[in-house]
């Protein structure tokens, strides 16, 4: 079959990893062999994001820390004003996003729920996708998470996002004819392209990515798996991204929050 051909040939010989268990297509994975992107790295790679201070991420931390206590210019309250310890605390919050939202009736991730208290709380327009100040606060607000297990609801009007984004993760496409669940259910553990290929979880973004040279938003990381099997990649911020990063959330439930990862 054509199709196996190509997978083949996608799988370039020569790899060292022992398989992984072999899976029925349209498995998910056991909750015992859930492992996080970062087992996967170079011990380089490991390193850089063990040591905040080499971990390139915090500038853009740093810099959402400074906007995060920062009054804005056509006054109004800082975050840091309604979120204390105490009152919306953040510590943790990131680690239930993407959440649905009543008010707007739509599914929401860490960088559309940032914007919505710009635009609900500050009465300031919503930040462009990937844009240096957004990828800052969505980076120091996911710091705030560190270490705290993912956790997101599915239940409730969240339910049919779960669906469409699980839709998506098992849906073959693309001039290569493959779904992500192929790379990531069904051959983690083995090498592709010079990278290992991980279980696909989001727990590490926003994250700094060497290929990048940058720091960027789990929906960059998804736009080049798109790509990368010459798939049209969304649009930032679509309901379908939003969606898979819904049902990303709730196959990674319990890895502990990476982000600021570092990855390949
Ligand atoms: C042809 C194989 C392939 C397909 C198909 C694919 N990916 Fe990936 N993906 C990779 C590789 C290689 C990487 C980089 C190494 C790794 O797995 O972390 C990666 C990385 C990721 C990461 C980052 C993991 C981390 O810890 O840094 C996520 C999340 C991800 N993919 C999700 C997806 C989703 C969702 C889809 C479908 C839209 C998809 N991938 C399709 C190969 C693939
Ligand atoms: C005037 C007060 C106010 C300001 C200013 C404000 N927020 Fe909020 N924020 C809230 C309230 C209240 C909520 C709870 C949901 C709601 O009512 O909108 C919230 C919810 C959140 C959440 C979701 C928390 C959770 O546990 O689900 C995040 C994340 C967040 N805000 C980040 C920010 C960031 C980042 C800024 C600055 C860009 C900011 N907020 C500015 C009041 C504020």
């Amino acid at each position: 079959m054509i199709r196996s051909v190509l997978f083949t040939l996608i799988f370039l010989p020569g790899c060292s990893q022992p398989l992984p268990p072999a899976m029925a297509s349209d498995s998910a994975l056991a909750p015992s062999e859930i492992r996080s992107g970062l087992t996967f790295l170079q011990p380089e790679t490991q390193a850089l994001q063990a040591d905040d201070f080499s971990n390139p991420s915090y500038l853009w931390v740093d810099h959402g820390a400074e906007l995060f206590s920062r009054t804005p210019p056509s006054g109004g309250e800082a975050c840091a004003t309604c979120h204390t310890a105490t009152n919306h605390p953040q510590e943790g919050a990131a680690a239930h996003y993407p959440a649905y939202d009543e008010a707007s009736k739509s599914l929401v991730n860490l960088e559309g729920r940032i914007n919505l208290c710009r635009e609900r709380h500050q009465s300031l327009p919503p930040l462009a996708y990937e844009s240096e100040d957004l990828l800052a606060l969505t980076g120091y607000v996911a710091s705030l998470s560190r270490g705290v297990p993912v956790s997101v609801s599915i239940e409730g009007q969240a339910a049919p996002y779960y669906e469409m984004g699980r839709a998506y993760f098992f849906q073959r496409k693309g001039q290569l004819n493959l779904a992500c669940s192929q790379c990531h259910n069904e051959h983690w553990g083995r090498q592709l392209r010079g990278d290992t290929i991980s279980q696909g979880h989001g727990n590490a973004f926003p994250a700094y990515r060497l290929e990048w040279q940058a720091f960027g938003s789990l929906q960059r990381r998804l736009r080049d798996c798109d790509a990368g099997i010459r798939a049209e990649p969304l649009d930032y911020g679509s309901e379908l991204y939003t969606a898979v990063e819904l049902y990303l959330g709730s196959r990674a439930s319990g890895l502990p929050m990476e982000s600021p990862g570092v990855r390949r």
